[in-house]
């Protein structure tokens, strides 16, 4: 079958690793099964792995892709929650569990014909979705769900500021956010990006690093180093931030005197439930909440979006289509 590879590790150079061709149909362990895959999303996890995070090169060649939607073994629509753990082992979380791993870093991803999933990972799509909406839900958009209603304590009328408006965690939560009935800010380097978010649903938008009028409640971060002091700065005291990535580096200085004084918490969040994706799921089908794709390719011209990805010159999700 025809699928997209991540053939060789390179830090510096990403895009030289990928490689596309055929590679053999998935294996299909006792309690999995198959999916036709109809529609993948590109998330940075997918460049983080041609970088060398998060997988060793004896793993290679590796399918990439973590999300998808298509057709089960039985002619259902579905879409593929992408995390293979165990909830008895994460203590009724499958997030929790120390072994989980994402599509892509263990097993083969969805950036293929065919991908093998166990079988609780198959979630009903609803008709009203696209199988290229329903392909942006279950990395970007379960995150931002996760990020936002499960781990940051906000209540309706709080104020949450998102990190990087573009992305397509960023997008995913100025969308949610709004839907949630929180105030929702946003900063993004890009003037017209800042205009594209409150398009969206930003009630304001800032400058990356921009003062903002008052301090908020919560802050969304997924950008890291270049973005966290102002995060600290942008909260209110007894304030939270809710991390899940760190697109431009990991280890900003901490700033622990802040951190103490301010007595302010960092939470970190990762991915979500199955429970969690059913429930975004419900959630777009009836507050008519949908995920915005940037633009579609097709699974043979996945260099042109993974190019378009590395730039960061995106709004929204650049999807996959087979
Ligand atoms: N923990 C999890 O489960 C989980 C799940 C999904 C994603 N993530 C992580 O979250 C991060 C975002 O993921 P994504 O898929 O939303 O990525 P993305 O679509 O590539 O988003 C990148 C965004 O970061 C912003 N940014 C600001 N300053 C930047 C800088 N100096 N360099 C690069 N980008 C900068 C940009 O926003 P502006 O141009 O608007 O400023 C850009 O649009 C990634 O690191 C990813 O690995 C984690």
């Amino acid at each position: 079958m025809f699928a997209v590879s991540a053939a060789r590790i390179d830090p510096e150079q990403p895009l030289s690793g990928l490689e596309l061709g055929e590679r053999p149909e998935p294996s299909v362990p006792d309690g999995w099964t198959t999916v036709q895959v109809r529609a993948a999303s590109l998330n940075h996890h997918d460049l983080w792995t041609l970088r060398g995070v998060g997988i060793t090169a004896e793993r290679l060649p590796m399918i990439l892709g973590c999300d998808a939607a298509g057709i089960d073994a039985d002619g259902n629509e579905v879409v593929v929650h992408a995390v293979i753990g165990d909830p008895e082992a994460g203590g009724g979380d499958e997030t929790m569990d120390p072994k989980r791993s994402l599509l892509s870093e263990v097993h083969p991803g969805t950036f293929a014909e065919r991908v093998a999933v166990p079988r609780r990972n198959l979630v009903p799509k609803p008709a009203a979705l696209t199988f290229a909406e329903a392909a942006c839900l279950p990395t970007a958009w379960l995150t931002a769900y996760r990020m936002l209603f499960t781990r940051s304590g906000l209540r309706p009328g709080d104020t949450v500021l998102v990190q990087g408006a573009g992305g397509g965690v960023a997008t995913a939560l100025i969308v949610l956010a709004r839907a949630g009935g929180l105030r929702v800010w946003a900063t993004s380097r890009d003037e017209a990006k800042r205009a594209r978010a409150l398009e969206l649903g930003a009630h304001a938008v800032f400058e990356s690093g921009g003062r903002l009028p008052e301090r908020v409640d919560v802050v969304m971060e997924t950008v890291g180093a270049v973005t966290w002091a102002h995060s600290l700065r942008s909260l209110r005291p007894g304030g939270r931030i809710v991390v899940s990535g760190a697109t431009s580096g990991p280890n900003p200085p901490a700033e622990l005197s802040r951190v103490y004084f301010q007595q302010l918490s960092v939470v970190g969040s990762t991915m979500g439930t199955r429970d969690e994706l059913a429930r975004l799921i419900r959630l777009c089908e009836t507050d008519g909440v949908r995920p915005l794709v940037d633009s579609t390719f097709d699974l043979r011209d996945a260099g042109s979006a993974f190019e378009r990805l590395a730039t960061g010159d995106v709004f929204g999700k650049l999807v996959l289509t087979v």
